[in-house]
């Protein structure tokens, strides 16, 4: 256990706001005669000096009853979670404090939802899934700054140590395979060797697959939000835990050498492909190996949202519907380049672009860089005032006058309009015929 005043140092890390708002809730816990504590990734991110955007309280209390107590005195507002007993305390300068009753949990099985009691804060520390996010730091006036440390989770920080608190970790709460992974990457920690073996032992065990679909698509896009290697991927991977998610999810071969090439075109997106989400992009090289029929099966365990659904379709259909003719040694015009890769994803052409040859690299590049969002000058309403009426034809002679434009046969409004007219006058003739 570090001494009082290096414990007390630790809040030293904490912006000035931070601080204020922490004391301010001590305050109002000290009204109340209650305990209180920031927790968790705070705690362990201020000891290593690294910034955290959570801020997690804990109180020996009521927590909804508590942040509404906060949200009066301090003003701001509060979301209730019921079935959980936790509130998100929004205060009105900004802050937002996550408030949870300080509880013991029991897990009737693995990958259930725990019921919860309301505990001490030490049972509170000692029911969470490693040491280094097991430490609090007293807000109350009273000990302010005090680090309460029960599992030795600062020494496992100073190691570089990733430890389980209890050997039933895993079990309780199978998403903690996700996690472990997760964590060992961000900081580069070595997993201690009964940890490593009850993960090994809980994989095996096929844990995983009890866990629901959201919590580990959660997991799956923090993992994938905040790597930027792909190593966390392959040891879920070589650890069988990605078979766990969905039985045949296996990664592509030269996954390493891909997600580094992906790596690359996000960090220097070209045109629209700088609105890609990365973690998304990500995702769908992490399933790009799997035949469409195992991807459809893994978008439904994972409850997928639709945009992903879109982003992982779109690949098989770029195979279908473009991949030949993009690939194709011939001259093809701008324009067919344009409208082949115009209904696609950024993300779908990230990840296309950081697979492909030459020739398809070379197509893609043009198209971000050059065709993408090209326009006609005239408008729908130009097209109207030159004697178009409105419907499929007017629709028409806009897409024919864009691919003139992406193809250098227009390059001015003056062209354009008699690019129009002379539709106009076409179509007259072929109406008399
Ligand atoms: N926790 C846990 N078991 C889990 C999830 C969370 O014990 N399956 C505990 C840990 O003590 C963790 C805290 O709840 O520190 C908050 O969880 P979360 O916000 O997910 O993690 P952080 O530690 O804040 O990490 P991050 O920096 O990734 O947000």
């Amino acid at each position: 256990m570090p001494d009082r005043d290096e414990a007390r140092a630790l809040t030293g890390t904490l912006t000035s706001e931070t601080l204020e708002t922490l004391r301010d809730l001590g305050r109002i816990a000290d009204a109340r005669g209650v305990g209180a504590f920031v927790v968790g990734g705070v705690v362990r991110d201020a000891i290593l000096e690294r910034t955290c955007e959570d801020l997690d309280v804990v109180v020996e209390d009521d927590a909804i009853e508590f942040a509404e107590a906060a949200a009066r005195e301090l003003g701001g507002h509060v979301k209730r979670y019921d079935r959980f007993g936790t509130a998100i305390l929004l205060l009105k300068h900004g802050v937002k404090v996550d408030v949870a009753t300080s509880r013991s949990e029991l897990y009737s099985r693995p990958g259930a939802l725990p019921d919860v009691a309301p505990d001490p804060i030490e049972m509170d520390l000692r029911r969470r899934d490693f040491t280094l996010n097991a430490m609090a730091v007293r807000i109350n006036r009273d000990g302010f700054g005090e680090l309460l440390d029960p599992t030795a989770g600062r020494e496992d920080l100073a190691a570089g140590v990733l430890r389980v608190i209890h050997k039933r970790s895993f079990e309780d709460d199978p998403t903690r395979v996700l996690r472990c992974i997760r964590f060992s990457a961000r900081f580069s920690f070595t997993l201690d060797p009964l940890t490593e073996a009850l993960l090994r032992s809980a994989v095996e065990r096929d844990l995983v697959s009890t866990v629901s679909g959201e919590r580990i698509m959660n997991e799956i896009r923090l993992i994938l939000s905040e790597d930027e290697d792909w190593s966390p991927l392959n040891q879920l991977d070589s650890l069988g835990a990605l078979a766990s998610i969905h039985s045949n999810w296996r990664l592509p071969e030269n996954g390493a050498r891909l997600f580094s090439k992906l790596q690359t075109i996000l960090e220097n997106p070209l045109g629209s492909m700088g609105s890609a989400t990365p973690w998304r992009a990500r995702f769908l090289l992490a399933v790009s190996a799997l035949p469409p029929c195992d991807t459809r099966a893994l978008l439904d365990r994972l409850r997928s949202g639709t945009a992903l659904r879109n982003i992982v379709d779109g690949l098989a259909r770029f195979d279908v519907e473009a991949r030949e003719l993009l690939e194709s040694e011939s001259e093809i015009p701008r324009s067919d380049i344009h409208d082949a890769l115009a209904a696609f994803h950024s993300e779908t052409l990230a990840v296309v672009l950081a697979s492909s040859g030459p020739v398809l690299s070379e197509r893609i590049t043009l198209y971000l860089s050059e065709l993408d969002g090209v326009r006609p000058i005239l408008s729908g309403a130009d097209l109207v005032a030159l004697g178009l009426e409105e419907g499929t034809v007017l629709g028409q002679t806009l897409a024919d006058l864009q691919r003139a434009r992406l193809d250098g046969i227009v390059t001015s409004e003056a062209e354009e309009r008699e690019f129009v007219r002379k539709a106009i006058r076409d179509l007259d003739v072929e109406n008399k015929r």
